[in-house]
C-alpha cells in the first residue's frame, strides 16, 4: 500500500489519535514524559522487552519501539484475535501494578505497555506491530 501522511501537529502531550494503513487501525500517541518515564522498571513482566521477536523495524529497535520517542506508532490490533485494545490513561494500575499507563484489550485481557509491549500472563502471544514509519517533517508522521 502507499504511504500514509498523518497531521500530528495537534496532537495534545498524552494524546492519542487513530489513523489507518493498509486497512488496518495505527494508533499515534504523543507521549509525555510521564508516559516515557513509564516504559522503564517493569521490564521483568513483559513476555518480550527487547522485542527480539521483530515485531518493527530496525530501526525502532529500542525500548520506545520508535524513530522518536514522543510518539508511538502501534497498529491496533490485539495479536490474539486481532480486537482493538483500548489506551488507558493513567488508570492503567487497575490492569497492571506500578504501570499507570497502557492499553487493555477488552476481548480477553490482553495488556501492553505504552511501547505495545505485551505483558506476560495474558493470551496475546507478541507485542503490538510498529509498522514502517518516519517523521518527514515536524508535524507529520508518514507511515509505510
Ligand atoms: Fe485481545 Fe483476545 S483479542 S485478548
Amino acid at each position: 500500500g502507499a504511504p500514509v501522511e498523518v497531521n500530528i501537529s495537534k496532537i495534545a502531550i498524552g494524546q492519542m489519535i487513530r489513523a489507518e494503513y493498509r486497512g488496518k487501525p495505527v494508533y499515534v500517541v504523543r507521549r509525555s514524559q510521564d508516559i516515557i518515564d513509564n516504559l522503564g522498571g517493569h521490564e521483568d513482566q513483559l513476555r518480550d522487552p527487547a522485542s527480539a521477536e521483530e515485531q518493527q523495524p530496525e530501526y525502532a529497535k529500542n525500548q520506545y519501539r520508535s524513530i522518536n520517542p514522543e510518539y508511538l506508532v502501534a497498529e491496533g490490533v490485539c495479536t490474539h484475535l486481532g480486537c482493538a485494545p483500548t489506551y488507558q490513561k493513567g488508570n492503567f494500575s487497575e490492569q497492571v501494578e506500578g504501570v499507570d499507563y497502557g492499553f487493555f484489550c477488552p476481548c480477553h485481557g490482553s495488556k501492553f505497555d505504552m511501547a505495545g509491549r505485551v505483558f506476560a500472563g495474558v493470551p496475546a502471544p507478541l507485542n503490538l506491530v510498529v509498522p514502517e514509519h518516519s517523521f518527514p517533517s515536524a508535524g507529520t508522521l508518514m507511515i509505510g
